[in-house]
């Protein structure tokens, strides 16, 4: 193998470097031979040099060969759909696509992860649902959906060990916002878990890794230029993350939400972003419907309550309890009131993530542990008109004193003025 000190020393000198070196110190670096060190030196160099589109393949490639795949849609004999989001403030998608996908016809089998920082995981959200198992074999994965329809379940230690790795690393040496490191963290997992269709959702905003939209695009291209590489269809919607996606962000509150927009009755721009996302999905699978189509099964299936049947299933066959009173709620809840009339002109997502993560909604480290009921519910989005003492949040806290300092954080997050404020839709491009 080449020395991987030459190898950084190359990429920190802006050489191009072959796939077969990349793949070497990938693949060195998940069997342990290449030492936390040096693979942060090389991530610190390509933080700096970046990779071309040719390197982030190898790269993807390489992270992908370091586990096992998995090929759902041979052992269901299906072509196989799945959806993935950067992640943001509020972002409970994943729960109400799957069981509405599923009730259209469509398996539904996703690996998630976890919350770091001020957004949040999947995982974490579903774990608020007393008794959900998160782990299961992949033959119960399987199974699961073959007779379920979906399943959300963890991502196994063998599928991308690479990532898992990276990941850690990058995380502790400031190089987690590189494009190219990004796209091939989010492409090989997509990859080793067999789907021939993504949707990816891309995230644009205060709370969301790409706060512009052109940097958003790169990423996006990226990300599609590496799955048609690997022989996937990918589709990505460029979505706003400026404001934080619908109204609750914490564990049970936006498990809850997700579940009311599985009913139809969620907030406009979630269940606006949910149908889009699901139309696209349907209109990938193998049922043979066009976009127009694909919405108009998904908005069929809301309205009949398939959708809503599909869920209790899923649920239940995860070991989790359907009685929704069974979710922890926090004990207190504490208003928060607009101090004068107007506009809302911006609700700054990222100031309301943190205000959830302070209450004990995420985790600043790994280690840390969540409290599933805390959280905040944004009553009033931008462009909406409020008048002085009209609810505009409520802070969902574990005890007083966090409800009033989780209070100050969330009203810093409200800017309201007189402007008139053009409420723009959370959809904002589309990449295929
Ligand atoms: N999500 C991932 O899975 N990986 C990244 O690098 C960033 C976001």
């Amino acid at each position: 193998m080449i020395p991987a000190a030459e190898l950084i020393q190359r990429k920190r000198d802006g050489e191009e470097l072959a796939d077969n070196e990349i793949g070497e110190l990938i693949l060195g670096y998940a069997r342990g031979e290449v030492p936390d060190y040096q693979m942060a030196a090389f991530c610190m160099a390509v933080y700096f040099r970046g990779l071309s589109s040719r390197e982030t393949f190898a790269l993807t490639d390489a992270m992908v060969r370091s586990g096992e795949t998995l090929d759902l849609g041979a052992a269901l004999g299906r072509k196989v759909v799945d959806k993935h989001s950067t992640g943001g403030v509020g972002d409970k998608t994943t729960l109400a696509v799957g069981p509405i996908v599923a009730a259209c016809g469509v398996p539904f089998g996703k690996m998630s992860g976890r919350g770091l920082g001020h957004t949040g995981g999947t995982l974490d959200k579903l774990e608020s649902i007393p008794g959900y198992r998160v782990s299961l074999t992949t033959d119960e994965l399987v199974e699961q959906v073959r007779t379920v329809g979906m399943a959300i379940v963890g991502q196994t230690a063998a599928l991308v060990p690479a990532d898992l790795l990276l990941y850690g690393l990058r995380d502790v040496t400031a190089t987690v916002d590189q494009l190219s490191l990004i796209s091939a963290s989010i492409m090989s997992k997509k990859i080793a878990a067999g789907a021939q269709a993504i949707v990816l959702d891309v995230k644009v905003g205060s709370g969301a890794f790409m706060k512009t939209i052109e940097d958003a695009r790169l990423l996006a291209e990226s990300m599609l230029s590496l799955g048609k590489q690997a022989g996937r269809e990918v589709v990505c919607l460029l979505t706003d993350m400026d404001q934080p996606l619908g109204a609750a962000v914490g564990n049970g509150l936006e498990v809850l939400e997700a579940l009311d927009t599985v009913r139809g009755r969620g907030p406009a721009d979630f269940t606006e972003l949910v149908l889009d996302a699901c139309a696209r999905l349907l209109a990938l699978s193998d049922l043979g419907v066009d976009l127009g189509e694909g919405r108009a099964v998904a908005e069929r299936a809301v309205a009949d309550g398939s959708a809503e049947a599909t869920w209790q299933r899923w649920i239940e066959a995860q070991g989790g309890t359907t009685d929704e009173t069974a979710i922890e709620r926090a004990p207190v809840v504490r208003p928060l009131v607009a101090d004068r009339a107007g506009t809302v002109e911006r609700l700054d997502a990222i100031r309301v993530g943190l205000a959830a993560l302070h209450l004990g909604a995420g985790r600043r480290v790994k280690t840390d542990a969540i409290d599933h009921a805390v959280g905040v519910v944004c009553r009033r989005k931008r462009g909406d008109r409020v008048e002085t003492g009209d609810v505009i949040a409520e802070i969902h806290a574990r005890d007083e004193a966090k409800a009033e300092a989780g209070a100050s954080e969330v009203a810093a997050a409200y800017s309201i003025g007189d402007k008139p404020v053009y409420a723009h839709p959370v959809l904002l491009e589309v990449i295929a």
